[in-house]
């Protein structure tokens, strides 16, 4: 069985310590950092660029997971690897050249990894599953956190989970948005490994002990 991997979103970060808070995260027991890269255009959002990853990379040994809500996402994966992104995940919806797009981040040295909207069809990645190292299932439809988990999304989470088994592939299946503890069980038990939490993290009193209740929700397969 795979292991279970949380990944809290800075987005819901205090950035006026933003340095501390991604370190608190890892004391916390978190697997990843995830940053939400957003331009304002494919999400009506804005968010970080190269020099706030490369913020978080100093102050963290773990993971970056940077998910790219941007038009044209290849124009940044240079700056954003040398800023110290571990992954990239760009977008289906705004990437017609995906095996392209995905090959030169895992050319880069990163994993390479495809976002879906709710509304976008798993059949978006099946022809680019040999290049593919993240799936990342949207819960929500991107651009800001604090959103309410869409409940369709845990069966589609199943049927991804059924694609990457009969294609033999070993990418990881990340799901982002509404993720707390009363949606993460459901998830998990569809065959999501990786989940990534913003406000159910950055706004308990304790995080490390929600992290520890986040993971603890996954611990059996019913
Ligand atoms: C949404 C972002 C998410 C967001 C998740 O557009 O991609 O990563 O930060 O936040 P929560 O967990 O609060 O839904
Ligand atoms: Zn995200």
């Amino acid at each position: 069985m795979s292991a279970v991997r949380i990944a809290p979103s800075i987005l819901s970060a205090d950035f006026s310590k933003l340095g501390e808070e991604v370190a608190m995260m890892e004391r916390a027991g978190a697997d990843w950092i995830h940053v939400d890269v957003m331009d304002g255009r494919f999400v009506p959002n804005l968010t970080f660029g190269a020099k706030v990853i490369e913020t978080v990379r100093k102050r963290t040994a773990l993971p970056l997971d940077v998910h790219l809500m941007v038009v044209e996402p290849e124009r940044y994966f240079d700056d954003f690897v040398a800023a110290g992104a571990s992954g990239l995940t760009i977008h289906s919806e705004v990437s017609p050249h995906l095996h392209r797009q995905l090959s030169r981040i895992r050319e880069l040295g990163a994993t390479a990894g495809v976002a879906i909207n709710p509304s976008t069809p798993l059949s978006a990645v099946e022809e680019v599953l040999d290049v593919l190292d993240l799936l990342l299932v949207m819960s929500v439809n991107p651009g800001f956190g604090g959103q309410q988990f869409i409940r369709g999304s845990v069966d589609k989470i199943t049927r991804a989970r059924r694609m990457l088994n009969d294609a033999g592939s070993r990418a990881v299946l990340e799901v982002d948005g509404g993720i707390n503890r009363d949606t993460i069980a459901e998830c998990w038990r569809a065959g999501a490994d990786t989940f990534v939490a913003g406000n159910a993290v950055f706004s308990a009193k304790d995080p490390a002990a929600e992290i520890a209740a986040l993971r603890a929700q996954c611990a059996h397969k019913a």
